[in-house]
């Protein structure tokens, strides 16, 4: 089966989403991708949300800073007359939470009831899906922006595949379950709280919530929620442009995934999920995929020209441990190549697919980030 790089979609489109399950590379991806865009002449916004420390460090990004920040030019190997550009945001949940919030509150005081509420400082950050969502909301309320030709959304770090196409629907539902609709009742029927009113499930839940004890506080709970009610139709609409926006042609998706079996099952079932959604599934990343060494090393004879070349006395135990390890490493690199075949028969109508090598070494550096997008748009 021929391999077709992610060169075209770099070139071409107007957004490009990297999903998969946490850990497998797609803040990696996303900031390949980015680079390679900008290679390529255009201008790109990378909306990153855990860009590990030591590569936005490398690309001279200030870690505490959520503005948008141009990368230097000369950092990545920008040629003065490129048209290219990069441009790197980190996402923060809570701030773009707070957007909305000030955004759709029915009035001022409404909005700084929330926005000064102890709960909603408390879980703003943590709802059921919220980077998920929060991320999606930043997509959309930068898609139309003129400064860049490409944006390339990263997806939060510890969400599975599916959190993030349901981000939606679970964190609307979060505020808007029986337990939460029970309680503003209860808080709404009786002009304050009575306990009596409160079901076994909000009881938990405020169980949950225990550091906020003291006089006051469930009355802090049901205000809280009564003011966020009415966000909801706001999130709602929104949630459901988003969603339409992320279907348009000019969105790509790009699964990432690992070689290992349970990432790569997972792999295909977002692909499906994505597919059966309307959005579009245009390539598949495996990342950190095990090879067998270049040098062929696979019995004694060859060992010993090996290490003569080298210039290493070739004694018997020396070539044992090498031959060892070189099966090891071509036993793993066989069980990559068949998880990556069985993806890819089950996935076949996705026509870009790219394999980037386990490196011996985390990619922090703008080197290592080269060559992953050397490889990814090639
Ligand atoms: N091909 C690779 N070889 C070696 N290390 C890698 C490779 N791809 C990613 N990494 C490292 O793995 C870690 C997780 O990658 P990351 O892109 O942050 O994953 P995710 O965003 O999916 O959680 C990072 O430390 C990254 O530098
Ligand atoms: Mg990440």
């Amino acid at each position: 089966m021929a391999m077709q790089s992610l060169s075209d979609l770099v070139a071409a489109r107007r957004v490009i989403v990297t999903v998969g399950s946490g850990g497998v590379g797609k803040t990696t991806t996303a900031a390949a991708i980015a680079l390679a865009g900008a290679r390529a002449g255009r201008r790109v916004l990378c909306l990153t949300i855990d860009p590990a420390k030591r590569l936005a460090t490398s690309l001279g990004l200030g870690t505490m800073s959520h503005e948008a920040q141009l990368i230097d030019r000369a950092v990545i190997g920008l040629p003065e007359d490129s048209k290219g550009s990069l441009t790197a945001m980190m996402l923060d949940v809570r701030r773009t939470f707070d957007e909305l919030v000030e955004r759709y509150a029915d009035s001022r005081e409404a909005r700084d009831r929330i926005l000064n509420n102890a709960i909603y400082q408390q879980i703003a950050g943590s709802l059921a899906g919220t980077p998920e969502y929060m991320a999606m909301e930043k997509l959309y309320s930068l898609k139309d922006d003129n400064r860049y030709d490409l944006i390339v959304l990263d997806t939060p770090p510890t969400s599975n595949a599916i959190d993030f196409l349901e981000a939606p629907d679970r964190m609307v539902a979060a505020m808007d379950s029986p337990t939460v609709q029970a309680f503003v009742q209860a808080f709404e029927k009786g002009g304050s709280l009575s306990l009596k009113l409160l079901s076994k499930a909000m009881a938990q839940v405020l169980s949950g919530l225990s550091k906020f004890t003291g006089a006051g506080f469930l009355e802090q709970v049901a205000g809280f929620l009564t003011d966020i009610q009415s966000l909801f139709g706001g999130f709602r609409d929104r949630a459901l442009k988003v969603r339409e926006e992320l279907k348009a042609p000019n969105v790509a998706f790009v699964v990432v995934s690992s070689p290992e079996p349970m990432a790569v099952t997972e792999a295909m079932f977002f692909g499906e999920k994505l597919t059966e959604g309307g959005m579009r599934v245009e390539a598949l990343v495996f990342n950190r995929v095990r090879r067998s060494g270049v040098v062929d090393i696979s019995s004694p004879a060859r060992i010993a020209n090996v290490l003569s070349e080298a210039g290493v006395e070739p004694h018997v135990e020396l070539a044992a441990g090498v031959l060892k390890a070189y099966q090891d490493a071509s036993v793993w690199a066989r069980r990559d190549a068949n998880e990556i075949a069985r993806a890819r028969r089950e996935m076949q109508s996705v026509a870009r697919v790219v394999e980037v090598p386990a490196f011996d070494e985390d990619v922090y550096d703008v080197a290592a980030l080269s060559r992953v997008a050397a490889i990814i748009a090639a």
